[in-house]
C-alpha cells in the first residue's frame, strides 16, 4: 500500500483533471458566465441593512411590485413575485428581471418608455406568441440581451430590434419562424433554441447566414430530419444533439470554417463522407449515441472525441490519420468509445499519430447479439514524458509508452459525460 498510495493519488488527481477539462466543454455555461460578468450586477440583498430611502428611487422611480437597488439603479427585480402582467418599465431602467412569474403577455405600454433597456429576463413564465404585441421588442433600440427561455412560445418572436446580441428562446414549442424573422439580426452572436419543435424545413430559406455575427447556435431537442441550412460562416459552436438527423452532406462545413465544436450526439448518423470533419478549427467533436459504423478523418486540432454508443466494429487507424507528419502532429487527447462493437483495443499505431493521447474510454462493448462484453482494458491511459506538454502529469516513473488499466475509478467520471 505504501507503493501503492501514491499511485492511486495521481490517479485521483488524474480523474478530477481530466473531468475538469470535461467540464470546461459545457460551452454556453462558459459563454453564459462570460455574458453575465459583463450583464449581471453583482448585487446582493441583505434583509438586514438599512437601506436608506434612494435618491434614484425618488427622483426616477420603480414599479411598485419590484426592487431597483440603490447601488444599481438602472436595474430593476420583479423576478419570483407570482406577477400576471409586466409592471410599467421606468425610462431609465435598463436592465428589467422578470423570470419565474406567471406572465402571459409581453403589452406595449409596458415597455412604452423604456427604450434604454439593454437586458429583459423573461423565462420561466406563460408567455405565448399571440400574446405578444407586434413591434414591442423592436421599439427597444439598445436591447442587448432577451431571455424568453421556459414560456410557451410558438412562433419565433419577430420583429426583434437589430442591437440585439444574445437571443434565448429555449423551453418553448416554437414550430414557426417567419421568412424574414432573423434578417435584421446582424449583431446577434448567441442563439438558443434548444427544446422546440423545429424541423429543417422549417429553417429552409430563413436567410440564417444574415446573422453575420452569429458565433454560437444552439438547435439540440428539436426535429430536425437533415442539417440546418444556410449557416453563418461565423459560427463556432453548433449544438445538434436529440435530433433525428441521419446524414451530413459532403461539403456542408466548407461554409463553417470557424467551427470550433459540434455537438451531435442522439441522432442517427450513419453514412457520413469520412473527410466531413476535415475543418481546421474544430476541436471537440461529438458523435456519440448514433449509428456509425466506421471511424472518419480526426482532423489536426480536434482535442475530444466522442464517439460511444455506435455500431462501430473496428477503427481503423489510417482512416483516421492517413499520414503522420512529425511536424505537425494531431492534437487529439481523448478518445471516447464504450458501448460500440469493438472485439479488440485499436491498433498502437493511434499513438503514433496521435501523440498527445491521454486517454481511450473503452468502457463496455456490445457483441453482435446485444450483449455487453469487456476489452481487457476499460480505460487506457498513456503516460509520456513530452518535453513540451507540462500538463500531461507526467510522474516521471512511467515510461513512453505505459499503458494502464484503471477498473476502480469513479464512476460517475464518465457517467457524468451523459448529455
Ligand atoms: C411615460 O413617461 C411619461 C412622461 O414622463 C409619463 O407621463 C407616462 O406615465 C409614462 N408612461 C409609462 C407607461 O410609464
Ligand atoms: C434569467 O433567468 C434565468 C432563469 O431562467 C436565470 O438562470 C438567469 O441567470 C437570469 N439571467 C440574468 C442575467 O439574471
Ligand atoms: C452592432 O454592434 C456594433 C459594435 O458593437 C455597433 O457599433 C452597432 O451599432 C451595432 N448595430 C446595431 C444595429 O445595433
Ligand atoms: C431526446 O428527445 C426525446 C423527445 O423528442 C426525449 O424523449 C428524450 O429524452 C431525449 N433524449 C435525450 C438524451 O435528451
Ligand atoms: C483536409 O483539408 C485540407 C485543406 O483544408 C486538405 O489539404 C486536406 O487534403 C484535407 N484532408 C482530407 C483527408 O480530406
Ligand atoms: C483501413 O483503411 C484503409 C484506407 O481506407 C484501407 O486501405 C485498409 O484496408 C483499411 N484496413 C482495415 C483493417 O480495414
Amino acid at each position: 500500500m505504501g507503493f501503492l498510495g501514491p499511485v492511486c493519488v495521481l490517479l485521483l488527481f488524474l480523474g478530477v483533471k481530466v473531468y475538469c477539462q470535461y467540464e470546461s466543454y459545457q460551452w454556453d455555461e462558459d459563454y453564459d458566465q462570460e455574458s453575465d460578468d459583463v450583464y449581471q450586477p453583482e448585487f446582493q440583498y441583505h434583509q438586514n441593512v438599512d437601506y436608506r430611502v434612494p435618491f434614484h428611487q425618488h427622483t426616477l422611480g420603480c414599479a411598485s411590485e419590484c426592487f431597483c437597488p440603490p447601488n444599481f439603479p438602472s436595474s430593476m427585480y420583479c423576478d419570483n413575485r407570482k406577477l400576471q402582467t409586466i409592471p410599467k418599465i421606468p425610462s431609465h431602467i435598463q436592465q428589467v428581471y422578470l423570470q419565474f412569474n406567471e406572465i402571459e403577455a409581453v403589452t406595449a405600454d409596458s415597455f412604452m418608455n423604456a427604450t434604454h433597456l439593454k437586458e429583459i429576463n423573461l423565462s420561466h413564465n406563460k408567455i405565448k406568441s399571440p400574446k405578444i404585441d407586434h413591434g414591442v421588442f423592436a421599439k427597444l433600440s439598445n436591447l442587448l440581451q432577451l431571455h424568453l427561455q421556459y414560456n410557451s412560445l410558438e412562433e419565433f418572436p419577430f420583429p426583434l430590434p437589430r442591437s440585439l446580441e444574445r437571443l434565448l428562446l429555449g423551453y418553448n414549442e416554437i414550430s414557426r419562424l417567419q421568412t424574414n424573422a432573423l434578417d435584421g439580426l446582424v449583431n446577434l452572436t448567441m442563439l438558443d433554441l434548444c427544446y422546440n419543435h423545429l424541423d429543417a424545413f422549417t429553417l429552409q430559406d430563413k436567410n440564417l447566414a444574415k446573422m453575420e455575427n452569429l458565433m454560437q447556435l444552439n438547435l439540440c431537442n428539436n426535429r430536425l430530419e437533415s442539417m440546418p441550412p444556410g449557416l453563418p460562416s461565423s459560427l463556432m459552436y453548433l449544438s445538434l444533439e436529440n435530433n433525428s438527423i441521419s446524414s451530413i452532406p459532403e461539403n456542408y462545413f466548407s461554409e463553417l470554417p470557424k467551427l470550433h465544436a459540434l455537438r451531435m450526439s442522439h441522432n442517427k448518423l450513419q453514412d457520413i463522407p469520412y473527410n466531413i470533419f476535415n475543418l481546421s478549427n474544430l476541436i471537440e467533436l461529438n458523435v456519440g449515441h448514433n449509428k456509425l459504423k466506421q471511424a472518419f478523418y480526426i482532423p489536426r486540432n480536434l482535442e475530444h472525441l466522442y464517439l460511444e454508443n455506435n455500431e462501430i466494429e473496428n477503427i481503423n487507424v489510417t482512416v483516421m490519420c492517413p499520414s503522420v507528419d512529425p511536424l505537425f502532429y494531431h492534437h487529439l487527447t481523448y478518445i471516447r468509445v464504450d458501448q460500440n462493437k469493438l472485439k479488440e483495443p485499436i491498433s498502437s499505431y493511434i499513438f503514433l499519430c496521435f501523440p498527445h493521447i491521454h486517454s481511450i474510454y473503452y468502457g463496455e462493448q456490445r457483441s453482435t447479439n446485444g450483449q455487453t462484453i469487456q476489452l481487457k482494458t476499460q480505460v487506457l491511459r498513456r503516460f509520456h514524458d513530452d518535453a513540451d506538454s507540462e500538463d500531461d502529469d507526467d510522474d516521471g516513473h512511467e515510461g513512453p509508452e505505459q499503458e494502464e488499466t484503471e477498473e476502480n475509478m469513479d464512476p460517475h467520471y464518465y457517467g457524468s459525460q451523459e448529455w
